[in-house]
């Protein structure tokens, strides 16, 4: 990793420099332009489901080149997290950037007593930070999508009886169309 990166909580002057990482970050893949995800974040903190301990940026110089955004979600009777979007951009993309965001955000989960943390992924990338499907424990997709790309990782604070249907904050809803 690089050692002038800087991974600090999102402030609300970074608002518009992470919707245009967003966009511009999933614009290079093959399943998006970068709109749905960008326009989830605007809905999301219009919802006020933004949760600010665990939505971080990546600094360089100053310079705002990565973004992961967790969201208040629902998981049976009690509360998840929901991990995305995650977005590095382009030109800074492999250099570990990523891996950063994601390792703040479970740290800090971790010292919140969190359960759970959610998200929609490749499994290849996340399942090196230890999620797994989340199916096989009992863990309800909102969506259609295939399981191996609905992860769960469970924190210390998890115990088995947690598992039930999960909810993203309600903005997902658009993207889960
Ligand atoms: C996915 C993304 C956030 C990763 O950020 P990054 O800073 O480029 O990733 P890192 O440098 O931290 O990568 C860490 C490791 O994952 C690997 N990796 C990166 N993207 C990967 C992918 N899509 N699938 C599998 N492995 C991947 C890297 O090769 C690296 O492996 P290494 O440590 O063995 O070298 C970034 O590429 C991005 O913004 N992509 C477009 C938007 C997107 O797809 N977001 C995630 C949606 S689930």
């Amino acid at each position: 990793m690089r050692t002038d990166l800087v991974i600090r909580p999102e402030r609300p002057e970074d608002a518009e420099a992470v919707r245009e990482l967003v966009r511009a970050a999933f614009a290079g893949t093959e399943y998006s332009d970068g709109r749905p995800e960008s326009a989830l974040v605007d809905a999301l903190r219009a919802d006020g489901d933004v949760l600010p301990a665990l939505t971080f940026v990546a600094e360089l110089d100053g310079r705002v080149v990565g973004s992961v955004v967790c969201s208040r979600a629902t998981m049976g009777e009690g509360t998840s997290v929901g991990l995305g979007p995650l977005a590095v951009d382009p030109g800074y993309q492999a250099q570990g950037i990523g891996s950063a965001l994601v390792a703040s955000v479970v740290a800090t989960a971790e010292q919140r007593a969190e359960p759970s943390i959610v998200l929609l992924g490749d499994p290849g990338y996340y399942g090196a930070f230890g999620f797994e499907t989340a199916a096989p424990l009992g863990i309800g997709s909102p969506g259609p999508w295939e399981d191996r790309f609905f992860q769960v990782l469970t924190l210390r604070a998890w115990r088995p009886e947690l598992a039930g249907p999960f909810r993203y904050a309600p903005a997902f809803e658009a993207l889960e169309g």
